[in-house]
């Protein structure tokens, strides 16, 4: 079901010639739309949503640069907003049988990825959706709806660390694998997925201080207490077990132990376990030299200086 190149648009194919381009990390180039770094083939997804997405009041999407921990956020959100039709039943519990990408899904990567245009009016409130589509070229309708916005920021070590296997482990067989240090000089360029890390993280922290009723920025591995206070926990919930059975059920060894997550397919044709890695905060250092994490700490710190987002 994978999105074949004669399925890309006329507008999309249009459009690339006319874009900046440099080497990609998983398909072979990026091209540079509205200052991010996309796919081809994805761009043909965040055109498609770009014109046809018409977002609810009631919508919430979970935001995040690719490998922050959309995963893990998407499994919590999903179990937050069902937590009432599954209380009595956690043997049903969707989470147990289908990926996290299936149940929340991306726009620009699922639901608009193809030529065909879905119809989810019909979806029941709140709708979760999911998208990597830096805050400047979210679909109009999502800025002006109303809905709301959870972005998930990680530290970008553990984020460059965790791209940097994904994509090789996404890449094909004759490509074979890309050196890290190839890819820390792009990542340090902004040359990422929906990169730069830097201008997507600063995009939504400003719009979670301009409309902190609408956006929220959490920083991975420091939430704010129990996720989070747009779905408020009765009191009998924080008595009962509740959060903890979420806080469990979402955690990274709970989910990568589901046959579903270990060696399931998402309908989209990836293979669930790549989501799935370890899971753990600090792991650049295994990876990384000193001097190659201090690169990144000195790119970031220069490019959001004084935006105020700090781990
Ligand atoms: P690592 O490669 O560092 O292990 P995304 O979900 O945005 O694609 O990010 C993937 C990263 O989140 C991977 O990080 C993956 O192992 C980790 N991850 C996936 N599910 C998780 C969970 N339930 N809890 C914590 N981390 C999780």
């Amino acid at each position: 079901k994978y999105l074949r190149e004669d399925d890309i648009s006329q507008k999309c194919r249009d459009l690339l010639p006319s874009l900046p381009h440099e080497k990609g990390w998983i398909t072979p180039s990026l091209h540079q739309y509205q200052g991010f770094w996309v796919a081809p083939k994805l761009l043909n997804g965040v055109l498609a949503c770009q014109d046809n997405f018409q977002a609810q009041k009631t919508d919430i999407f979970i935001i995040t640069a690719p490998k922050s921990g959309t995963t893990w956020l998407k499994a919590i959100l999903f179990c937050l907003s069902n937590r009432a039709k599954y209380s009595g039943s956690m043997q049903q519990h969707p989470l147990l049988t289908q990926s996290p990408h299936d149940l929340v899904p991306f726009l620009e990567l699922k639901l608009y990825f193809g030529q065909e245009i879905p119809n989810l009016t019909s979806l029941p409130p709140p709708r979760l959706f999911a998208t990597h589509v830096p805050y400047q070229s979210l679909p109009q309708s999502v800025k002006d709806s109303g809905c709301k916005l959870v972005y998930l920021y990680r530290n970008p070590k553990d984020t460059f660390v965790s791209l940097w296997h994904f994509a090789n482990k996404l890449r094909s067989k004759e490509t074979g694998g890309m050196p890290l240090g190839e890819c820390l000089d792009a990542f340090c360029k902004g040359v990422s997925p929906f990169g730069p890390y830097w201008d997507h993280a600063e995009g939504y922290h400003k719009m979670s201080l301009e409309m902190p009723d609408r956006v929220r920025l959490e920083v991975r591995g420091h939430e704010r207490g129990p996720p989070w206070s747009w779905c408020p926990f009765a009191e009998e919930e924080l008595r009962d077990g509740t959060v903890d059975g979420i806080v469990r059920m979402c955690s990274f060894d709970s989910l990568s132990m589901l046959e579903v997550n270990k060696s399931g397919k998402l309908s989209t044709g990836q293979e669930t376990k790549s989501y799935f890695r370890k899971g753990e905060v600090g792991d650049w250092m295994n990876y990384m030299s000193v001097e190659m994490g201090e690169r990144i700490d000195r790119v970031m710190q220069e490019k959001m200086h004084g935006s105020g987002l700090k781990l």
